[in-house]
């Protein structure tokens, strides 16, 4: 089949390519229909279908006769450890673990935050949610205390798993100060906390609310899946905003089931069996869908790596993962690649593994830029596919359809929508442009299986977010251009989140955090070019009138403020003092063109602006910061 059939069957009977696609997944009770229109611009898929998750991504492919094959490989070069979990022990394992959150009094629907780094475990703790219907809420490990107590706050989870430890190059991440802290900001308090004991770091336990992975288990009975309902939710993840309360992004049990799986033939091409590896980390939507749901359910083994692209301990530790475990297809971030591209330009540690088993690259997370995906191309010898989405959606947007047919690679652009989206690209009173022109980025709704159907606790804020903007349509946030063939470009995003090492951060978040500051009157965060990084945050603050104190040390503070409330991957590095922010007559802060100044792009005076000289200010600042130029 062309990809031009299946969008096109797509597109004549939504509701039998779905129906279609849902019997790969077992059920307990099949679902009567695909769609159900609640109303509103609120949809649900396989609502009254029974199944359940963990049966799907682990018991079945036992029942199947496949329980010795490998389902996890973890491979820690921070540790210098290897191991591997068949199916089959799989199965146990999370059925034991599932069977000690029954016994504490977990339930179908309860919450349960899981702040662990990528250790097999963390999957683990996933699966074993699923298993019971718990709903659970992955906390990057990179955010701060303040961080994981709003959301604990949000989520209000009756249990909190996690590790004691994590291991950055250089650094160990003591996770067990982190959770106490964002417990006792917390309004709610979790009934109890279950830590996994990392050799390199053993926590101390709270008495009573704390108790260890492996005591926690102990002489507990293992249990079955739990079937829940297709529109049960399978987990909230929590994703930046424009404010410093982030967006609970919620994914039901049935249209994640379907979409993940039909991903995995149709667009990264593997067959059960394969193995196929997300170089990211169970905090982010990659992580979910492509490190544990997406190959799990499809009967693929997953790779758990637990490492950097670089340093780990050198820029081949990407093609030693590759070679040593025959992994099929690689999914990675620009960033990563940009960073191996820097310390082995010509790509000889390449060279120097054999790594022709690999079949494909995939990129997502931040805009892929042609450089990086012709050096790839030309290094690793396979084909380079950018894909696009979003955590909003959980998987592609718009790809290369791989496993269905090849499309021609436009580097720069992710290719062309993947059926069940319909994208259109429309102008500030919702029509839809020309191809070839800039516009808000749309897709007609209802969205596909698999994408959020709501907000957690939010439904106002949802459709305020997302569906108010364009009547109809579900607002992406981000606006770019489709060709005359009808290839997607991603070029920025429309509100004030950025895009950090393929890390999404909300700069309003950031404001929030310089504003809170005793000294700081006024501030603004712009998301400037990087190289590596793709962009960094860079502040601009104004002081309280009558504050003498030396600017360099506001700036120190401001910058372990940040660290310290939103967390290390914010990178947040580089501030700045000025007298006054520039803005429109009406008192709007122009972002916009602060960024354009700070690229060096063409930017024109925006007639509405209240005081032009305010500008020179900030374009001798941003000299000052190295950029500008
Ligand atoms: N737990 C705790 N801290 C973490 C963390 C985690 N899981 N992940 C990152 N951090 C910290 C880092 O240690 C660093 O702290 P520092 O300021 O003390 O050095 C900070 O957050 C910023 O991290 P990062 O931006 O990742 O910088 P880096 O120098 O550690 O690594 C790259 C640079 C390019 C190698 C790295 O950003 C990278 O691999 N990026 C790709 C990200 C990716 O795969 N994203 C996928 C999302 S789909
Ligand atoms: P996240 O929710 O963290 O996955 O971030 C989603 C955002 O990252 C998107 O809205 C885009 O702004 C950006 N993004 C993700 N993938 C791509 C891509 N392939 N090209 C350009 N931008 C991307």
């Amino acid at each position: 089949m062309t990809y031009a059939a299946m969008y096109a069957r797509w597109q004549k009977n939504p509701e039998a390519f779905w129906m279609e696609a849902a019997e790969t997944i077992a059920w307990d009770r099949a679902p009567t229909k695909a769609l159900s229109d609640k109303d509103d611009g609120l949809y649900e898929w396989f609502a009254d279908g029974m199944t359940n998750t963990c049966y799907n991504a682990v018991d079945r492919h036992v029942e199947a006769g496949r329980g010795a094959q490998v389902a996890i490989i973890y491979d820690s070069p921070v540790t210098h450890t290897k191991r591997e979990i068949t199916y089959g022990e799989l199965r146990n394992r999370v059925a034991t673990l599932a069977g000690a959150l029954r016994a504490k009094g977990v339930e179908k629907g309860d919450r349960v935050i899981i702040y662990m780094p990528m250790i097999p475990e963390a999957l683990e703790a996933m699966l074993a949610c699923a298993r019971i219907g718990a709903v659970h809420s992955v906390v990057f490990g990179g955010f701060a205390a303040n961080e994981l107590a709003v959301r604990i706050d949000d989520a209000k989870p009756k249990a909190i798993l996690a590790a004691s430890a994590g291991i950055e190059p250089g650094r160990t991440v003591h996770y067990k100060p982190l959770l106490d802290a964002a417990v006792e900001l917390a309004t709610h308090k979790p009934d109890f906390c279950v830590i996994f004991q990392r050799e390199q770091q053993v926590a101390q336990l709270v008495d009573g609310r704390d108790v260890s992975w492996n005591d926690f288990q102990q002489g507990v009975q293992p249990v079955a899946c739990v079937p829940v309902e297709g529109n049960h939710p399978a987990y909230i993840l929590y994703t930046s905003g424009t404010t410093g309360q982030p967006k609970g992004v919620i994914r039901h049990t049935g249209g994640h089931l379907v979409a993940l799986n039909w991903t995995m033939r149709h667009i990264y091409n593997v067959k059960p069996g394969d193995v196929f590896w997300a170089a990211s980390d169970v905090g982010w939507v990659v992580g979910h869908s492509y490190i544990c749901y997406g190959p799990l359910i499809h009967g693929n083994t997953t790779v758990v790596f637990e490492g950097k692209p670089v340093g780990t301990p050198d820029a081949g530790t990407f093609w030693r993962v590759i070679s040593d475990h025959k992994v099929k297809a690689f999914f990675t971030a620009p960033t990563a690649l940009r960073a191996v591209k820097r310390e082995d330009p010509e790509g000889d540690l390449a060279k120097t593994y054999d790594i022709s088993g690999l079949q494909a690259v995939y990129l997502a997370g931040e805009r892929a830029d042609p450089d990086t995906i012709e050096w790839a191309q030309k290094h690793l010898n396979v084909p380079v596919i950018d894909h696009w989405w979003q955590t909003e959606t959980g998987w592609a947007i718009a790809a290369n359809p791989f496993g269905v047919e090849e499309l021609p690679i436009k580097p720069g652009s992710p290719a062309v929508p993947m059926p069940g989206y319909q994208v259109d690209i429309l102008d500030d009173a919702g029509h839809p442009v020309a191809a070839g022109t800039l516009g808000a980025i749309a897709i007609k709704l209802p969205l596909p299986p698999g994408t959020l159907p709501n907000l957690w606790n939010a439904t106002a804020r949802f459709k305020d977010s997302y569906l108010n903007t364009f009547p109809g349509y579900y607002e992406t946030g981000d606006a770019g251009i489709k060709d005359e063939d009808g290839y997607l470009y991603i070029m920025a995003r429309t509100d004030d989140v950025i895009n950090v090492a393929g890390h999404r951060l909300s700069t309003g978040a950031m404001e929030e955090v310089l504003a809170g500051h005793a000294d700081v009157a006024e501030c603004a965060v712009i998301g400037v070019s990087d190289a590596l990084r793709g962009q960094i945050p860079v502040g601009f603050l104004c002081l309280n009138a009558g504050c003498n104190r030396d600017h360099s040390d506001i700036v120190a503070e401001v910058v372990e403020r940040v660290r310290d409330k939103i967390g290390p991957v914010a990178a947040f590095k580089t501030a700045c003092v000025v007298d006054r922010l520039p803005k429109t007559r009406s008192g709007k802060i122009l972002r916009g063109t602060m960024v354009s100044i700070a690229d060096g792009a063409t930017w024109n005076m925006p007639a509405t602006i209240d005081d032009p000289t305010s500008l020179d200010q900030i374009t001798s600042a941003l000299k000052g910061l190295g950029y500008a130029k």
